[in-house]
């Protein structure tokens, strides 16, 4: 005995490292989840009370137990909302912890709520409802930042600016044009959020550690005190599965995306070359040694919260994706992830309503760009189709010529004279000019979907209707 033991401690110091007392401090560390799963306390406290209802409701338990578990549950629930609550280590997870505490309340009443259910659907049904709620209040947000767009949208539904492919001059747009892009966007992210509460918007509670249970149970019964619209139909599923928190996170990895791609804009927009916008004073910071700028740090952050938020995507694919059917306690692993990407998607879709509410919008240096690197190419090569006869491919090669003259003079194709034009194609006429407007050119692209002011207004008053 005495060997084994001093043999114990000496290779401990060789394997062991800070965890000086062994084995059992090893174990403790790596099996628990209180420290991060304590975030879970108020769902498991509703979670209780409706199983334990519903046991009494069927004579699985008495009333009179179901009371004092009742009671001494959301006792609980005002120790942990007070702080008064002592978590323990020793416990392993929150449901651990509240079970061990309401038996210290109210005694051997206390061991008759885990009739019918385990642990396994116990975590399934709390990491559920707090996905479910996380959504809402993910379409909330996205709500309030497509309102944001909407406003700025249509404040600048005429205000023109050079549309880009490649990051080149490509042709004019407008910005209420480009904002609604991201009204798009964020439209479907918003889409995917009320698709999977739908989907996910059924309760696990009851299928008990994988086969369900004999107990005469009713999970209708729970699943409608607890806001679910139905039972889930497939016990060994139940507890095996965390699709709802991959989807979760494949939706905010998606969101996070479109925000980084909008975090981008706002960073190059910010810059003294491009000047479209200035950001206010509460999204941007000065530099500590250079007085004259201004850094985008809050579009920089979102920018960079997207990749702990794909990150925590591919942990939680990697952690499933060997998993045999049914409960493996790597699934423990799922919830670091979506809490992480929650809180910092949530921030990252309040700084940037923040930063588009905020923005000054500089309408004149947008203009000047707009009207510059030869955007309105394409407009004459449509003029020469339309009022002249040409093929596409002609006017395409008249239009090259065009530009080509204008960049060895170094001006703009509105400033080349008529003369100069009808030396290229004497087709052309002085109602060329009336395209060769930025203006005119955005006015132009009234197709469905297109950039005229007209349009964009359209697509505005669609928007409103649903927002
Ligand atoms: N803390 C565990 C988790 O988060 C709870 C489920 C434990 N189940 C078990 N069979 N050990 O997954």
């Amino acid at each position: 005995m005495a060997d084994e033991k001093s043999e114990t401690q000496s290779s401990n110091q060789m394997w062991g490292g800070r965890f000086a007392s062994g084995p059992d401090a090893i174990m403790e560390e790596i099996n628990a989840s209180i420290g991060f799963d304590k975030k879970l306390y108020a769902q498991d406290i509703r979670g209780s009370i409706a199983h334990a209802t519903m046991l009494a409701h069927k004579g699985i338990i008495s009333a009179d137990d179901k009371d004092k578990i009742v009671a001494g549950l959301q006792q609980i629930l005002s120790e942990i909302e007070s702080g008064a609550f002592e978590f323990s280590r020793k416990l392993e997870d929150i449901h651990m912890n509240v079970e061990a505490r309401l038996a210290t309340l109210i005694g051997p009443a206390a061991g008759r709520l885990h009739t019918a259910r385990s642990r396994n659907d116990q975590v399934a049904l709390d990491f559920r409802l707090w996905v479910k709620e996380e959504l809402q209040k993910t379409e909330k947000m996205l709500s309030a930042l497509i309102a944001a767009f909407l406003d700025r949208a249509e404040e600048h539904a005429e205000t023109v600016m050079p549309g880009f492919t490649h990051l080149q001059t490509a042709q004019p747009v407008t910005f209420g044009h480009h904002c609604m892009a991201y009204v798009e966007m964020f439209g479907r992210d918003r889409a995917r959020v009320r698709h999977a509460i739908e989907h996910m918007d059924e309760s696990p509670i009851g299928a008990a550690a994988l086969a369900g249970t004999g107990f005469p149970i009713d999970r209708h019964m729970t699943a409608k005190a607890l806001g679910f619209r139905e039972p889930t139909r497939n016990s060994i599923d139940t507890v095996s599965d965390r699709d709802f928190a991959l989807e979760f996170l494949s939706i905010a990895a998606i969101a996070a995306t479109h925000l980084s791609r909008l975090a981008e804009e706002i960073v190059i927009w910010s810059t003294p070359q491009f000047g479209f916008i200035r950001l206010s004073d509460a999204f941007s910071t000065g530099s500590s040694i250079m007085p004259q700028k201004k850094n985008p740090d809050a579009a920089e952050l979102v920018r960079a919260k997207t990749g702990r938020i794909n990150g925590s995507l591919v942990a939680l694919l990697t952690v499933m994706k060997g998993l045999p059917l049914a409960y493996s306690k790597d699934m423990q692993e799922d919830k670091e992830q979506v809490f992480d990407a929650a809180e910092n998607l949530e921030l990252a879709i309040a700084a940037m309503t923040g930063m588009v509410r905020d923005m000054t919008v500089r309408t004149d240096r947008m203009k000047a760009a707009a009207g510059s690197g030869y955007s309105t190419a394409t407009d004459l090569a449509d003029w020469l189709v339309r009022e002249a006869g040409l093929p596409f491919r002609d006017a395409h090669h008249v239009t090259g010529r065009a530009v080509a003259l204008a960049e060895q003079k170094g001006c703009e194709l509105s400033a080349l004279s008529l003369d100069e034009l009808q030396a290229i194609n004497p087709a052309i006429t002085e109602k060329v000019y009336d395209v060769l407007t930025v203006e005119a050119s955005v006015a132009s692209r009234t197709s469905f979907g297109g950039t005229a002011p007209a349009n964009v207004r359209q697509q505005i008053a669609w928007w409103r209707e649903r927002n």
